[in-house]
């Protein structure tokens, strides 16, 4: 597939219309006025990394590091990404996790580019328009890749500096904080066994967590009260102070943890895995460090109940397009061959019929999950509004999330608008059941 042959409305009888090819569909060659360019260079190469334990992973990086380089910008900058693939033989792309993106700078290999071989390069070009916490991975055999190190987080502030516990300023504690399994070991931003952290007492701190693994991970900070400002990259409205309870974060997900730090010591705790994690310490807090109470006891916090109500920008009652996408497991018809796969109405890709939509459309999903297995859901290039769960509407603040995690025998309904041209693939997040099948594409009319 040559690049930018892919073209939208092809073969569909839409011939009165002018085909867009996704190489129309590139990124601002320039910032937004008083912006900066952000320039990176991503080397994808194998490398052995030597983690703080002292055990040594053969990784899949960009640039040597697992997670690669966080790339951080204002709003408003352009952000210049040159991909080199040094020694990736199956090939690498770049893609931007929840960054609604042009969809020629998605990085989908087949869709919107060819994957980048050895030797070759790519150039990424796009505006820093959404402020928050997103990732980026390869979408390149990306069950395979992505688990061995192809990831890193991607940090956008505001520009005017006015949000809420924004924490660029000095004073402040800003950790940015993937949670990914390496080989059974959990890694907190690449450094596995407990992390220390000096905090002040009185500094205000965010915790921008990213899960870049297929399964959840239950979050747990013990020692503060807290709140969750953000929810992958999109501020919650007016979220309550909560304590003693876990999170759940889906495959894919972020969540933005802030709170003032107190007197005492404060532990990120992961998977109720008390001797890991991460600690924040005052001065002089030895003995607070050591008390960390069983966590696993902890109710989950329902963010569906949780912030106040608000507007959102277009009226749910006039969806213009509806799906439902039945999740399963079985024999299905993968490439005109019978296989057993992870399905979607009872087939599985590229055999699962496109999805399309206009521009300007509200469009409606219904996601049921048959099967016994939990599929955190991902749409590109949209954040998508969570309207309910098995019937029980949304009632907290609204939610836009780009993964939301359907656990077995669940329905959930979300809605977005249709306001970014192209083709966005649409897919578990788990990427070893996207592999075997669940993944299909949202098309443009
Ligand atoms: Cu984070 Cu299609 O991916
Ligand atoms: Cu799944």
């Amino acid at each position: 597939l040559p690049a930018g042959s892919v073209t939208l409305g092809e073969g569909r009888g839409r011939s009165s219309r002018a085909a867009v090819s996704v190489a129309d569909l590139r990124g601002a060659g320039s910032p937004a006025p008083g912006g900066a360019v952000r320039r990176h260079v991503l080397t994808a190469k194998k490398a052995s990394v030597r983690l703080p334990s002292g055990r040594e992973i053969d990784a899949w990086t960009y640039n040597g590091e697992v997670p690669g380089p966080t790339i951080t910008a204002t709003q408003g900058d352009l952000i210049e990404v040159r991909l080199r693939n040094a020694d990736i033989s199956d090939g690498v792309t770049v893609h931007w996790h929840g960054y609604d993106v042009p969809c020629g700078e998605d990085g989908v290999p087949g869709v919107t580019q060819l994957p980048v071989a050895p030797g070759a390069d790519f150039v990424y070009r796009f505006r820093a328009e959404q402020v928050g916490t997103y990732w980026y991975h390869t979408h390149h055999a990306s069950h395979v890749s992505v688990r061995k190190g192809l990831y890193g987080a991607l940090v956008v502030h505001p520009r005017d500096g006015q949000r809420a516990d924004e924490s660029t300023a000095a004073g402040q504690v800003d950790l940015t904080l993937p949670v990914h399994t390496f080989d059974g070991t959990v890694m907190i931003a690449g450094r596995d066994g407990r992390t220390e952290h000096p905090a002040p007492p009185g500094t205000p701190v965010r915790l921008r967590l990213i899960n870049t693994d297929s399964d959840p991970h239950r979050i747990v900070l013990a020692g503060t009260t807290f709140r969750v400002a953000a929810v992958d990259g999109r501020d919650l409205n007016q979220p309550g102070e909560v304590s003693d309870v876990g999170l759940r974060l889906p495959a894919g997900g972020r969540y933005d943890l802030v709170f003032l730090m107190p007197g005492r010591s404060v532990a990120l705790v992961v998977d109720d895995d008390r001797d890991g994690g991460l600690r924040l310490r005052p001065d002089g807090d030895a003995a607070g460090a050591a008390r960390i109470e069983d966590t696993s006891g902890l109710p989950e916090l329902d963010l569906l109940r949780y912030g106040a109500p608000a507007a959102v920008p277009f009226d749910l009652r006039n969806a213009d397009r509806r799906f439902t996408m039945v999740l399963d497991r079985g024999v299905a018809m993968v490439d005109g061959r019978p296989a057993y796969a992870q399905t979607v109405n009872g087939r599985g890709h590229p055999a699962i019929p496109d999805q399309l939509v206009a521009e300007g459309d509200i469009v409606r999903f219904t996601v049921v999950n048959r099967s016994l297995e939990t599929h955190p859901w991902h749409l590109h290039g949209h954040p998508v509004l969570i309207l309910s769960r098995d019937g029980t509407p949304s009632t907290g603040s609204p939610l836009w999330v780009d993964t939301f995690d359907v656990r077995p025998g669940e329905t959930w309904e979300v809605a977005f608008r249709a306001t970014n041209p192209g083709i966005w693939m649409n897919h578990c997040h788990n990427l070893p059941h996207a592999h075997q099948g669940m993944m299909l594409r949202l098309h443009y009319d």
